[in-house]
């Protein structure tokens, strides 16, 4: 193929629905672009997502801890203070580091990177809006979207983000200063994980939330009731059942008017930063995508097949933007899915074993199915549970907090759903995963051996749990 031929596939957006699926065509022989208008590759994960935010919660942990959890451990130190640039520069040389390193697995994969914002000409062009300047139009045989999403405004521009004293998500990753008084709108992951990393670095932190459980879509009752108590313990305070109205700045504050989600006597709260976390929606602007005729649902969200099929012959779809949880790790399955059919006609996305992360202190995670929805579809089923004060290195790690919880289909024993709270639960639940993507029951992971001492074996315990009895609790 010489450079004037159309490309195999152009992909638009480098995020990691994008950037994956645009990999994974060119390891697969297509002749593949991907067009990126953010100057970065890595979407909203790498650059203001996923990393940026993992490096301020591990940082922040670490201070809080050295502040509030080493003595008991016997290590005495004093003069601990916060260097919060520092700790910003850190966190934006992950994010350098890891962004650098796709535009490298690019180049090493012959992806070809087009910096600027594409614009559908016709369903086999784009027009290019280049950052270095000018224009260009890029033919392609196939598209595939995966444009992500942006942060939702609050409702009739109540409350306008400034991102200094009213910010996203984006904004709170670059506060200059800790806040005295941050409150949070919205308890789901951001709300939770941002309010905490403030928290721990100083601020009094509120997390208002309209519903009555924290922990945003899918979490198991019973882990969201935990996690508040132990968030709450940590110095976080909780507003449910509460909607927030308007926001006014007044005297470098702000001032929050709320009332009870069903309605109510209205309340006031003031704020030195208010964070908006009230969920994200599908981005889709300056694509132009009238122009080709792909149609959305009331949602705002690109309509697609189980092949990643637009309503256009020949543009496909990913990752935020479509249907599914926003995640970084469904949109990357996905773009691998995407491609592998572009390529060979086949591909497929297990959407019933995608895990969830909250990467607070204690971690949370799950994967499959709740007790509440079993309940809800009538599906008999066992409950095993094994707290983490009952396992040996949760012990010896002073961090007991938490419990495993696995959830079996009762005729079958096989596992339809794991809910962790604890310590590691990020990492834990691909076990979890493993055993719904192989249909595992719970007596397989029951009879496989665990290293001891592990928190893993906690795992293992739950799964004794629910198909006959624990040996340790
Ligand atoms: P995006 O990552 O949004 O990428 C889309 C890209 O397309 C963008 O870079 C955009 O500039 C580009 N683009 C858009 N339109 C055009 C155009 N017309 N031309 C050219 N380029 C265009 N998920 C997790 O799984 N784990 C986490 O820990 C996690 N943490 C998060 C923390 C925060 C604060 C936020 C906001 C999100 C987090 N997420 C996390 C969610 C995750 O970031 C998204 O699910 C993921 O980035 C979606 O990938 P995507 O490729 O679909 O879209
Ligand atoms: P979310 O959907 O998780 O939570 C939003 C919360 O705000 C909900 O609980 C909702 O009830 C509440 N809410 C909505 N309107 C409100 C109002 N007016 N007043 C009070 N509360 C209100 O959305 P969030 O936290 O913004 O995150 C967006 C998405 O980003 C997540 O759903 C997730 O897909 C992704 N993400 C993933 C992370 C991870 O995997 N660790 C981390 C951060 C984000």
């Amino acid at each position: 193929a010489t450079a004037t031929e159309p490309y195999d596939v152009v992909v638009i957006g480098g995020g990691p629905g994008g950037y994956v699926a645009a990999i994974k065509a060119a390891q697969l022989g297509l002749r593949t672009a991907c067009v990126e208008k953010r100057g970065s590759l890595g979407g909203t994960c790498l650059n203001v997502g996923c990393i940026p935010s993992k490096a301020m919660l591990n940082n922040s942990h670490i201070y809080h801890q050295t502040q509030h959890d080493l003595k008991r451990r016997g290590i005495d130190v004093s003069g601990v203070s916060l260097n919060l640039p520092t700790m910003l520069e850190a966190k934006d040389n992950a994010v350098t580091g890891l962004t650098k390193g796709i535009e490298f697995l690019f180049k090493q994969n012959k992806v070809d990177y087009i910096k600027g914002a594409a614009s559908f000409v016709s369903p086999t062009k784009v027009s290019v809006e280049l950052l270095d300047g000018g224009k260009t139009e890029v033919e392609t045989k196939n598209f595939v979207i995966a444009t992500g999403s942006e942060v939702t405004p609050f409702p009739g521009g109540a409350i306008p983000i400034d991102e200094t004293q009213i910010v996203s998500s984006t904004g709170a990753l670059e506060l200059q200063k800790v806040p005295e008084k941050l409150v949070v709108i919205g308890g789901g992951i951001i709300g939770l994980e941002m309010g905490s990393v403030w928290s721990r670095l100083g601020a009094e932190v509120t997390v208002v939330e309209f519903l009555g459980a924290i922990g945003g879509a899918g979490i198991d009752e019973e882990v969201a009731k935990q996690f508040q108590r132990l968030l709450t313990k940590q110095g976080i305070k909780f507003k449910l059942n509460t909607k927030v109205l308007s926001a006014e700045k007044k005297d470098g504050k702000v001032f929050l008017k709320a009332e009870a989600a069903k309605g109510g006597k209205e309340e006031s709260l003031e704020a030195d930063v208010v964070l908006v976390a009230i969920g994200r929606r599908p981005y889709v602007e300056g694509l132009n995508i009238e122009a080709v005729g792909v149609e959305l649902d009331n949602k705002g969200r690109i309509i697609i097949d189980d092949q990643f099929n637009t309503s256009v012959k020949n543009i496909k779809c990913i990752g935020d933007v479509t249907f599914g949880p926003m995640l970084a790790h469904k949109a990357e399955e996905e773009g691998i899915a995407a491609a592998e059919f572009l390529k060979t006609g086949h591909g497929h996305v297990n959407y019933n074993a995608i895990p969830s992360v909250v990467y607070t202190h204690p971690e949370v995670s799950w994967v499959g199915k709740t007790e509440q929805e079993l309940k809800a579809a009538g599906v008999e089923y066992s409950v095993g549970k094994f707290n983490f004060s009952a396992n040996s290195r949760a012990k010896t790690n002073l961090d007991t907090d938490g419990f495993v919880k696995i959830i079996a289909e009762k005729e079958t024993d096989k596992i339809l759903g794991v809910h962790i709270i604890g310590p590691n639960a990020g990492e834990m639940i691909a076990e979890g995963v493993l055993a719904i993507e192989y249909g595992a029951s719970s007596e397989d992971i029951a009879r496989t051996s665990h290293a001891h001492p592990t928190l893993s074996e906690a795992f293992k315990e739950a799964a004794m749990a629910a198909f006959s009895k624990p040996i340790h609790m």
